[in-house]
Formats: structure tokens, C-alpha cells, sequence
């Protein structure tokens, strides 16, 4: 009678099984060996441990194959689970077998320093290594924050088509579909217009999906297809919008905190900006005030009131504070059209954008709606918008039509916040940007 393979222990659950004999199946980090005894750096994708191989413990075939074994070989290890102190996880492995599953056949990856071309060319096996890994997992710990903090809200999720008859942000930067000659469709830049009929159907909903730009520019943060969060609620005002925002923003942070610290360290993440927003308190500064203080202390940055702001102006702004601030109220003439102005200043939007500090800008942009069917119907002319394509958005207008907000959160901006990325593409499995469509 064979005996039955003992089912695989994941690494993160290692130290929950000090003193017993266990099976990891995993890939091979890297090898050091010094005469007797080799240290193998074995990772399985949830976590790493080192795996110690001792020729007195072991066959000398296995000695020998666990001295040759090389990067990124496929490994099935048997071993006793130790504690060890001095290992970030804790434990380390005793090896008493050694099966070298598949080989990693000369790794292109190796150790040395790599260019970032060089990386992302071979992004297929660069989100295997350590940066990635724990950038890719605090993006999976921020997305399942994400739908849990909507759902304990009563929140419902709406799903928005990524085929869109129009624009929603303008029409700069669309991406064409010509759908076999007959017609035109665009990539959705935003969810925004259908979470407004599902926010009156079903009061507060939340869309979390794809969108795309097409944005010529090559900054460190902007990507062609990036990841959006847009709630929209009936019956919610511009101020709060905001509250909800912060809410979101400031949980996330404390989510991140608290979930992924071993992903933090391996980033060396400074977390002081972090612990100061999952406190909440976000200041709010309205664009007249941020235009003031871009005047009277920014020096280069100053701006004529009127005027958008530039990556450089929202880093000026965003390091004012070390957590988030609001600029609100807007004017409406640098706004999209379908933006509620002040009923006391008309010239002036509901709306406001959420600026990160530490030089990461616009994480958050949102507003109150326009729910009156005139005003909508007029900007919509006043924007040049075709009005065919937005009759059923401004029908919403003629039933039961009522004030409400929402705003869009850019998952890869938040996240290169919150994991340090100096660029965009560090924080999204497959970046796509005007410089790279491979892998
Ligand atoms: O400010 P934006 O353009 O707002 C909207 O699309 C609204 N319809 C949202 C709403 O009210 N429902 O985009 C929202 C956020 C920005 O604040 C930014 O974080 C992110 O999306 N974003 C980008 N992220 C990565 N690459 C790009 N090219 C981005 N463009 C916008
Ligand atoms: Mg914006």
C-alpha cells in the first residue's frame, strides 16, 4: 500500500505547524550553500521561507540536487517546520526530501540590479519577485477593502458597460471602436452616467471596473487602462460626497495598515501619511483658497484664477498636509458638463477633487449631478455633446429626479500612494501605457 501524499501547507500558514513534518510546494528563490549544508530560499506565492538542507540529514543525491537546483526550479520540499526568530516568518524548514518538479532553465531574472525595461519586458515573470508580489497583494487587500466597505454601507455593485455610445469627460481623449464599419462606439473613460440610473433604482450603488484614456502623456501617473471605483447616491449632497470619500480613503489606509504590514516593510514603506489619513480629518480648501496659496507661497506655481491645475500644482497642494485634502468648488467652465453649480454662485461647481500627499495628486474626483432637466439639457448644448446619444441620461432627469453625488476613486493612483510606486505601472499586473503594450 502507497501512502497517501500529505496535502501541501501554504508558507503563510507555516507557523501554525511548528514541529510537524510538512510538504511546501513552491519555486526556488535562490541557493547558498557553504560544505554540509545548503540554504534554500523557497516561495510558494503566499509568502517565503529559507529551507535548510543538511548532507548528514539527507541522501547524497539529494544534497547534491539541492546544491544544483536553480532559480525559479519548481520544488516539492518535505520537511520539519522549526521556529526560528531571526526568520521574518518565523519558521524555517528542516528538509528531510527534496523533488525538483520542473527546472528554471537559466532564469533571466537573476539577482543582480535589472533596468525597469528590462523588468517590465519580462513582466510575465518580474510579478513572481518581491516588490510585485507585495505591491500586487496590497492591491488585492485595497480591492477586497473596497467591496467591503460599500457592502457593510448597503451599497449595491452596478456593473457599467466598458462600450459606451459617448464620452463622459470630454471627448480629448476617447478611444475609438469602429464596430465593423457600421457604427462607432468608445471605451468607457467612466461608469459615472449608468451608476446615475442605478443609484435611482437602487439608492446607493457602486461600479468598480476597467476604463481607459487616451492620454499622449507619459507621466509616471497616467496609464491608457486604469481601474476605477465611481459610487453614486440619491438623495446625497456635495458635502456629503466628501464625507464619503474621506470615509473610503481613510479605511482603506487603516485596512492597508493593519492587513498588509509584512507587504509594507518589504517596500519599505514610510507609513506616516498612512496612520495621519486612517485617522479621517481630511482639510478642505476651496479652488479659490488653493489658487491663494499656489499665489502667495508657491512661487514658480503661481496660477491665474481660472486655470486647471498641473501635476507640479497638485504636488505643491497635496504636500500642504500629510494626509488628504479636498479642493472644492471649482469653476464650472473647467468642469464637466454635468456638474450642480452653488444655487448662490452658479459660476462655481459642487464638486471636488481629492489630493494625496507625497507627491502622488489627483486620487479622487467627484461632484453633485445636475438633476434638473432643463440645466442639463442646456449644458449638454453648451458642451457641443450629441444629444441623441444622451436622451436616456437626461430622461433620468424627467422621473422622480432627485439631487445626488458620487465620485470616482483611481485604484492605481491610490495605490502608488499607499505602496510608495514611484510609477503607475508598479502597482497593475499587465501595465498598458502609450510606451508598453507587451506582455
Ligand atoms: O477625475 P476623473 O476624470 O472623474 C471621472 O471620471 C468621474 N466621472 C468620476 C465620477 O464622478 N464618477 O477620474 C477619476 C479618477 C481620478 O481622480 C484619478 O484618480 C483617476 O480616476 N484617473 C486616472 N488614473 C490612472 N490613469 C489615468 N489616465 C487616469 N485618469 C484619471
Ligand atoms: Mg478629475
Amino acid at each position: 500500500m502507497t501512502a497517501q501524499p500529505e496535502a501541501p501547507i501554504r508558507i503563510e500558514a507555516l507557523p501554525q505547524h511548528v514541529g510537524q513534518d510538512v510538504t511546501v510546494e513552491g519555486w526556488l528563490t535562490g541557493v547558498r550553500s557553504s560544505g554540509k549544508i545548503a540554504f534554500l530560499q523557497v516561495r510558494d506565492g503566499s509568502g517565503f521561507v529559507q529551507a535548510v538542507v543538511a548532507a548528514s540529514d539527507v541522501s547524497e543525491s539529494t544534497f547534491e540536487s539541492a546544491r544544483a537546483v536553480d532559480q525559479e526550479a519548481a520544488v516539492r520540499i518535505h520537511g520539519q517546520v522549526k521556529a526560528d526568530e531571526r526568520a521574518p516568518s518565523g519558521v524555517e524548514l528542516t528538509v528531510t526530501a527534496l523533488d525538483v518538479v520542473a527546472s528554471g532553465n537559466t532564469y533571466p531574472i537573476t539577482p543582480k540590479e535589472h533596468g525597469v525595461d528590462f523588468l517590465f519586458d519580462r513582466r510575465h515573470l518580474h510579478v513572481r519577485h518581491r516588490r510585485p508580489w507585495a505591491m500586487l497583494r496590497i492591491r488585492d487587500v485595497v480591492e477586497r477593502g473596497i467591496h467591503d466597505f460599500f457592502h457593510e454601507q448597503g451599497f449595491l455593485r452596478f456593473d457599467s458597460p466598458l462600450f459606451m455610445p459617448t464620452s463622459v469627460e470630454g471627448t480629448t481623449d476617447l478611444f475609438e471602436i469602429d464596430l465593423f464599419g457600421e457604427d462607432t462606439a468608445y471605451l468607457a473613460q467612466s461608469g459615472q452616467l449608468y451608476a446615475e440610473a442605478g443609484a435611482m433604482a437602487f439608492g446607493k450603488v457602486y461600479t468598480f471596473g476597467p476604463t481607459f484614456r487616451a492620454e499622449k502623456s507619459k507621466t509616471r501617473r497616467h496609464l491608457l487602462e486604469f481601474w476605477m471605483i465611481e459610487p453614486e447616491v440619491a438623495y446625497l449632497d456635495h458635502a456629503g460626497n466628501m464625507d464619503l470619500a474621506e470615509a473610503l480613503v481613510s479605511y482603506l489606509a487603516g485596512r492597508v495598515l493593519r492587513e498588509a504590514d509584512a507587504e509594507l516593510s518589504i517596500l519599505e514603506r514610510d507609513r506616516t501619511t498612512l496612520e495621519a489619513t486612517a485617522k479621517g480629518g481630511f482639510a478642505r480648501l476651496t479652488y479659490a483658497e488653493a489658487i491663494d496659496r499656489l499665489n502667495e507661497e508657491g512661487g514658480d506655481l503661481a496660477l491665474p484664477y481660472g486655470e486647471d491645475f498641473g501635476a507640479p500644482h497638485e504636488t505643491f497642494l497635496g504636500d500642504l498636509y500629510d494626509r488628504p485634502v479636498f479642493i472644492e468648488a471649482w469653476p464650472t467652465n473647467i468642469k464637466p458638463f454635468y456638474m450642480q453649480p452653488f444655487d448662490d454662485h452658479p459660476e462655481l461647481a459642487k464638486c471636488a477633487d481629492m489630493i494625496a500627499p507625497e507627491g502622488y495628486g489627483e486620487i479622487v474626483g467627484g461632484s453633485e449631478r445636475i438633476h434638473d432637466l432643463a440645466l442639463l439639457e442646456a449644458r449638454i448644448k453648451e458642451h457641443n455633446l450629441p444629444q441623441e446619444a444622451f436622451a436616456w441620461y437626461v430622461d433620468l432627469r424627467r422621473h422622480g429626479s432627485v439631487p445626488h453625488s458620487g465620485f470616482g476613486m483611481g485604484l492605481e493612483r491610490l495605490l502608488a500612494w499607499f505602496t510608495g510606486a514611484k510609477h503607475l505601472r508598479e502597482v497593475v499586473p499587465f501595465p498598458r501605457m502609450l510606451t508598453r503594450m507587451y506582455p
